[in-house]
């Protein structure tokens, strides 16, 4: 392997923070994150089969208009606004900038996210993570969502084969997507979850990046 390339939310970012961001604004905070996180990821699956691509912060705030009327919470424009801001002031796992830092002097790193390019460059800066990568490949580039494996091809713009990029997730869904699309999947198992049945399994798995700076 000579590249990585990394999903952002979810494996470098712990979505789960943007519970105390909820808190104080919605009465039920994490089961309100739970919900808007779910409908964001179903609604890129929806919109990429129905060819009708958004990019992924119009993506979000639509999950999270929809959570609010789920909960029948009535928020005024700026309540939608700061709790869509904390997209972009996301909480990194607390293994994540030493193993960056570790596996960056190795391996060229990349992000392959369904972030659009704008959001994810704020959240890396905003954080101090952008150092660490040397390109962003983004969802935005090509219009559709992974799982498409039009997504996950965007790694010969980096002038490799496919499985020479090891693909690091923690989402099984996306893990199984890279597996799809012929990059060498990796598994960042954070939450105990078993990979997905759909006759793709993970060249590796760990529970975190510090595991994984070491076995690589
Ligand atoms: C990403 C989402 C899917 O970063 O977690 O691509």
């Amino acid at each position: 392997m000579i590249v990585l390339a990394f999903d952002v939310f979810g494996t470098l970012y712990d979505v789960g923070s943007l519970v105390s961001a909820a808190e104080g604004i919605v009465p039920n905070p994490e089961a309100f994150v739970r919900t808007w996180r779910a409908k964001q990821l179903e609604y890129t699956h929806l919109l990429s089969m129905m060819e009708r691509y958004e990019r992924f912060w119009n993506v979000t705030e639509r999950a999270l208009r929809y959570t609010l009327r789920l909960f029948g919470i009535s928020l005024s424009d700026q309540g939608v606004e700061e709790l869509m801001g904390a997209w972009l002031r996301l909480r990194p796992y607390g293994d994540v900038p030493e193993a960056l830092a570790r596996l960056a002097e190795r391996f060229k790193l990349v992000t392959l996210t369904n972030g659009d390019r704008e959001m994810v460059d704020a959240l890396l800066s905003n954080t101090g993570l952008r150092g660490f990568f040397a390109d962003l490949l983004t969802a935005d580039e090509v219009g559709i969502y992974k799982p498409s494996p039009k997504v996950y091809a965007l790694v010969e713009r980096l002038g490799v084969s496919r499985s020479e990029v090891g693909f690091v997730s923690s989402n099984p869904w996306d893990v199984a997507g890279a597996g799809a699309a012929g990059l060498t999947p990796i598994f960042v198992n954070r939450h105990g979850l078993p990979q997905e049945e759909l006759g793709i399994v993970a060249r590796v798995e760990v529970r975190d990046l510090r595991e994984l700076a070491e076995r690589l």
